[in-house]
């Protein structure tokens, strides 16, 4: 074996590979429960990627044979219905484990210089991600897939001058039809997941290259031994290797008792009218994405007013498209001395709780059916939301900040 593995790495540095990256990779040693979903979001990736091939070989894109080949891989197929909710049970726990991922990155200041493009990388996941989810989303060919699409491709319709062609373009049709099908297929198994794989690899190299950063804030690097290995810091491997596997246990705990008991989570992960094949003839009376991009579609859905004979839709996508675009130049607009949340004001604690309850009350706004009051309220979170980056350089500067230790406090 060590005859071989000489004889690989002097071709291939692989054992310079290893030891950059893992058996020498010096992470902080005061990593709390925060820090394992960077890994969990690894282990989900790894899932969709293994089930959605599988998936593939029985699926049928095409909009005569969709609908019916899930319910074959529910039915016929054996294990397919294992397959497919471990698939779309992944979808969503997915997405919870990047929300709690990025949510530890707003606390402890880890998009903050010199982690600025790890941070962008993770934002460009981010939405490559929801593209994936949203493409897969189609697949089904259910009444929620067709309406869904049909409702989120229309949105480009509402951007002036271009917007008509820009729908027809995406859509390849006059309507969501089989060729839109087949298109966003051919996106959702092969072009996306290539360029999420290519993210992710940035995303570890960029990490890697700074290293990470940690409850605390702390600079590791500034307090070295005689050795040149920083004191507050251990080996990822073994310490956090396997440390990774209890997060894993709890995790795969928590998804199998999903996936084998509420594979639908009360029509949160599986919606209800996606169980009747799309038609296009019947819209249904209720059409909702599925709750990941509920924040969004409740700010959609908050603009409604009419602006420079520019009608409340079209704001209502600008509104939507720059809450995504603020949380890219977050790392500059956050001015405060300290990283973690333990060492900024209370201004910035505020802040940050006040953002945390607008996104979720925003998604649970998304998901029921819009009224007058609710209206109100998603306007108000809206402008929470924004105001928490836009005022940022201001209350990150003003407050009184507490002394950060020179060693990581565990
Ligand atoms: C497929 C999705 C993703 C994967 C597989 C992934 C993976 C990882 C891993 C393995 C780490 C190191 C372990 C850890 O700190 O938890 C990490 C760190 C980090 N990720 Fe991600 N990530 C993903 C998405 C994102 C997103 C969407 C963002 C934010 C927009 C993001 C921002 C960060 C930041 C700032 C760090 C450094 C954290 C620190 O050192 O404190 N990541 N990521």
């Amino acid at each position: 074996m060590q005859k071989l593995l000489n004889w690989v790495d002097e071709r291939l540095p692989v054992i310079d590979a290893w030891n950059k990256h893992v058996g020498k990779y010096y992470a902080p040693k005061n990593f709390n429960f925060w820090y394992f979903f960077g890994s969990l979001a690894m282990l989900v990736l790894v899932n969709q990627l293994v089930t959605g091939i599988w998936l593939t070989m029985s699926y049928n894109p095409s909009g005569e044979g969709a609908f019916a080949s899930v319910e074959y891989i529910m039915r016929d197929v054996e294990w397919g219905w294992l397959l497919r909710y471990l698939h779309s049970t992944g979808a969503s726990a997915f997405f919870v484990v990047v929300y709690l991922h990025m949510f530890r990155g707003l606390m402890y200041g880890s998009y903050q210089k010199p982690r600025e493009l790890i941070w962008i990388f993770g934002m460009l996941i981010y939405l490559v991600l929801m593209a994936e989810a949203f493409m897969g989303y189609l697949l089904p060919w259910g009444q929620m897939s067709y309406w869904g699409a049909q409702v989120i491709v229309n949105l480009f319709g509402a951007i002036p001058v271009i917007g008509e062609d820009l729908s027809l373009w995406i859509r390849g049709d006059y309507l969501i039809s089989g060729i839109t099908l087949n298109r966003f297929f051919a996106l959702h198994v092969v072009a996306l997941p290539i360029v999420l794989l290519a993210l992710v690899v940035l995303h570890i190299l960029a990490l890697h290259e700074v290293g990470s950063n940690n409850p605390d804030g702390i600079d590791i690097k500034k307090n070295k031994d005689e050795n040149g290995i920083p004191k507050d810091g251990i080996p990822f491997h073994p310490y956090y290797s396997v440390h990774d596997l209890l997060g894993v246990a709890v995790f795969f705990f928590i998804f199998f008792i999903v996936v084998f008991f509420f594979p639908e989570m009360g029509g949160l992960f599986l919606e209800k009218p996606n169980f009747e094949p799309a038609n296009s003839l019947k819209t249904p009376a209720h059409i909702a994405p599925v709750w990941y991009f509920t924040p969004f579609y409740a700010m959609l859905r908050a603009v409604t007013v009419d602006l420079f004979g520019l009608d409340a839709k079209f704001w209502g996508v600008v509104v939507m498209g720059a809450a995504i675009a603020i949380l890219f130049v977050l790392p500059w607009l956050d001015r405060s001395p300290v990283r973690s949340i333990r060492y900024k004001g209370w201004l910035s604690k505020i802040a940050l709780a006040i953002f945390v309850i607008s996104f979720v009350v925003l998604g649970y706004l998304g998901i029921v059916p819009a009224t007058e009051g609710r209206t109100t309220v998603a306007q108000i979170l809206t402008t929470l939301y924004f105001a928490y980056f836009i005022l940022m350089p201001f209350y990150t500067r003003m407050e009184k900040t507490k002394p950060v230790p020179e060693r990581v406090t565990g």
